[in-house]
């Protein structure tokens, strides 16, 4: 039975499969910046039912993309879900054929044995969206990538890795490293002996393993550290037996447990010799999301969006959220200092004592270096879903809110304005989900000042989602 709604924001968990396969033109309130001339791509889990089946948890719905094109103060909107394997399968069949995060299909035990021989990983890209190796990809935290055209968001086939790269889960967060040229990611492969693959992929394609870590129990990882000179993999304790999760039959996240007894570990690699040059432990937390790191010193500082525990995950199955159930678990920005010499301890600290989500910095100019501004969502009722804008700042210990009531905003995607002569020079991109209207549109805010520039309405109600980019790209059309 589920609980009684308190919060109106189940709308966001609605499937939305209509799609508008030819930009239109969306009506624009204010205005937009002249010098807004490029691409916002996005991604996120769009149909939650295949015939009469439904999957069970946010994070594993049928990708949906999203295109907000940017001209001359006008903005076009197109959306097309991602033909991936798991939803031409679930098209042809009228079946969820592929596991995802927390759905796993009905098989027979031949099928689940079969399955053990030849994985059917599933390709669902509802995660993020990035240019790798030349390629404009979705990426979900399987080892498949999928390609797509960027102007049509025609679905173009899987991203491959190439050997020695293997694994069955990576990151849908790499690292851009603008003075190598270069991705930073990594794979976890499952097996008698498992392993963390750390690699990158060149703007050229060209792939190369940077190390690799054998591992007794896996952790979930959304995502990982890298700063100037480091890959930092940072082990949350929610681990899980590879034999668990090749026979237990339950789906994904399911067969992992919550052993705060291991602590929070520390992996700090050297991205050139692929040396592992540091190790360090601290108490128990868990996070989706690192923020940002950066060298000091003999020591690392790593920030991220902690947890006190894994509950979250909890939190965000469907029927909850559907039902408006209050969300008490809340994470906030979190500050480590990891020592890279001796036998010193972790610190680590609350950089802002406010429910943080989906967070962003300038990433172009202070990724991997000491940075002052951080942006994401927020939650300003107490209980409610991510219901605010936040913008923190670190130096000043400042937080400041964009806030309406009946509006839920979505990750604010920071675009920097040309020629920027501070951190937080430019604008922010959310795509906002407004109750009452059952519509959503694009929101524009002045990253420096949270005040608003432009909205344009899109022609849908878009379901909550995760992550995109903007590409900056003069000679886009709209
Ligand atoms: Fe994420």
């Amino acid at each position: 039975m589920l609980d009684k709604p308190t919060f109106p924001y189940g709308t966001g968990f609605r499937s939305l499969t209509r799609e508008v396969a030819e930009p239109v033109p969306l009506p624009v309130c204010g205005e937009l910046p002249p010098w807004l001339r490029g691409t916002l791509l996005r991604t996120g889990p769009s149909k939650f039912e295949v015939g009469e089946q439904s999957y069970n948890h946010w994070f594993d719905g049928l990708a949906m993309l999203h295109r907000f094109g940017f001209a001359e103060g006008r903005v076009t909107y197109a959306n097309r879900l991602l033909k991936s394997n798991a939803f031409c399968a679930a098209e042809k069949t009228g079946k969820i054929a592929y596991g995802e995060f927390a759905t796993d299909p009905c098989r027979t035990l031949f099928g689940r044995v079969a399955s053990l021989f030849d994985p059917k990983l599933t390709a669902n890209c509802n995660v993020n969206v990035l240019t790798m190796g030349g390629e404009t990809t979705a990426l979900t935290e399987t080892t498949l990538p999928v390609r797509f055209d960027p102007k049509t968001l025609a679905t173009l086939g899987v991203f491959g890795y190439t050997p020695p790269l293997r694994g069955q889960i990576s990151t849908a967060h790499p690292h851009y490293d603008a003075v190598r040229t270069r991705h930073y990611s990594y794979m976890v492969e499952f097996g008698m002996q498992s392993h963390y693959r750390l690699f990158s992929v060149g703007d050229d394609g060209a792939q190369d393993l940077v190390a690799e870590l054998p591992v007794d129990r896996p952790a979930y990882m959304h995502s990982f550290a890298m700063t100037e000179h480091y890959l930092v993999l940072v082990e949350f304790p929610l681990t899980v037996s590879a034999l668990a999760l090749k026979f237990s039959g339950k789906p994904f996240i399911q067969n992992y447990r919550w052993e705060p007894e291991r602590g929070l570990r520390f992996h700090v690699v050297d991205k050139d010799s692929g040396r592992e040059v540091a190790t360090a432990k601290t108490d128990a937390a868990f996070a989706f999301h690192h923020v940002n790191a950066f060298e000091d010193g003999d020591s690392l500082t790593i920030d991220m969006v902690a947890y006190p525990d894994a509950t979250i995950i909890d939190a965000l199955y469907l029927a909850r959220l559907r039902a408006g159930t209050p969300l008490t678990a809340t994470g906030a920005l979190t500050r480590f200092e990891v020592p890279l010499t001796g036998d010193g301890a972790v610190t680590r600290g609350t950089l802002a004592p406010v429910a943080l989500e989906l967070p962003r910095i300038n990433y172009e100019t202070r990724a991997g270096k000491p940075y002052r501004y951080v942006w994401g969502t927020g939650i300003q009722a107490p209980g409610d879903f991510l219901d605010s804008i936040l913008k923190i700042d670190i130096e000043a210990g400042k937080v400041a809110r964009w806030y309406e009531a009946g509006l839920y905003p979505g990750e604010p995607v920071f675009v920097p304005q040309p020629s920027a002569g501070s951190e937080d020079e430019g604008v922010l991109l959310s795509v906002v989900l407004d109750i009452e209207k059952d519509r959503s549109f694009l929101l524009v805010l002045d990253a420096a000042m949270l005040e608003e520039r432009a909205r344009a309405e899109a022609p849908h109600a878009i379901p909550f989602h995760f992550h995109g980019n903007y590409f900056a790209s003069p000679s886009l059309p709209a």
